[in-house]
């Protein structure tokens, strides 16, 4: 398991709220793990970033509602192993129990992801076009044909549709930089490093309004 420097923890955005909900798992990892178990971590934990029901109001906290429970309980896995690196929930799944992750997983998968509006509305042409059909020029592949129509997603393809702008455009520039380096193939550190800045930022704006399940 990653050791965590505290003092990154602290800097990390929310900064003693990592804290309070890492200290808040430690107390309930007492007791038994099931599905009621998962529901209340998600009420008591998630429910201070990711929102209600998974659906972050936080635009730098993702969305994680709708999302499948294969992508998910990935996602948990890799930030346990420090495959996707994290100062934010990093700490959070260290106090994780490993049997906690899949009813989690369920729950969050089983919720209804809510659609949100882009504030560039210009942006948004650019956006549906590269989602569409990609950019031959420079080799960034059609985002539809793995994320699915609406950016639904499935299996191992996270839902996009309606995630927050910031928090898409952050994950495109981390895979692009590399320091998100968890994805099968290196598939999304190539596609990203194609994008240019307008593209990741129309892209971002053309998804946060696609539509919910
Ligand atoms: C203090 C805020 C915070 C809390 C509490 C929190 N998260 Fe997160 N979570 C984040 C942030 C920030 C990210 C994005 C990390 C990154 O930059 O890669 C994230 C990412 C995720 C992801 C990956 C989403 C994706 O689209 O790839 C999952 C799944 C997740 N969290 C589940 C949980 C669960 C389950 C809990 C409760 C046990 C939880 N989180 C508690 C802030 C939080
Ligand atoms: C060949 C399939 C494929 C194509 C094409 C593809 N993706 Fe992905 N994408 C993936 C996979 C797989 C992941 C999850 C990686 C992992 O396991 O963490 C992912 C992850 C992402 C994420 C992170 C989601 C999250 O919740 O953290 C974003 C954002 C994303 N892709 C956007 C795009 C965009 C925009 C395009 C089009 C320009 C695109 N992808 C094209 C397969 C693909």
């Amino acid at each position: 398991m990653k050791t965590v420097d505290r003092n990154l923890v602290r800097q990390a955005t929310p900064g003693r709220g990592v804290l309070a909900a890492a200290a808040m798992l430690a107390a309930l990892a007492a007791g038994p793990a099931a599905a009621e178990d998962a529901k209340t971590i998600a009420g008591t934990v998630c429910v201070a970033c990711h929102g209600d029901n998974g659906n972050s109001v936080i635009p730098m906290f993702p969305k994680i509602a709708g999302l499948s429970e294969q992508y998910i309980v990935k996602q948990l896995r890799d930030f346990m192993s420090g495959r996707r690196k994290s100062d934010v929930m990093g700490p959070i799944v260290s106090q994780l129990k490993p049997e906690d992750v899949a009813p989690l997983a369920a729950y969050y998968s089983s919720q209804k992801p809510t659609a949100g509006e882009a504030d560039d509305k210009k942006a948004v042409s650019l956006g549906k076009l590269i989602f569409f059909d990609g950019n031959e020029d420079t080799g960034v592949p059609a985002c539809v044909g793995c994320h699915q129509p609406q950016g639904a997603g499935h299996s191992v393809y996270p839902r996009i549709g309606g995630q927050h702008v910031p928090y898409v455009m952050q994950q495109l520039k981390n895979f692009a930089t590399g320091d998100r380096a968890n994805d099968p193939s290196r598939y999304m550190r190539v596609t990203a490093k194609r994008m240019s800045e307008e593209e990741i930022q129309s892209v971002a704006e053309y998804l946060v309004g696609l539509g919910a399940k």
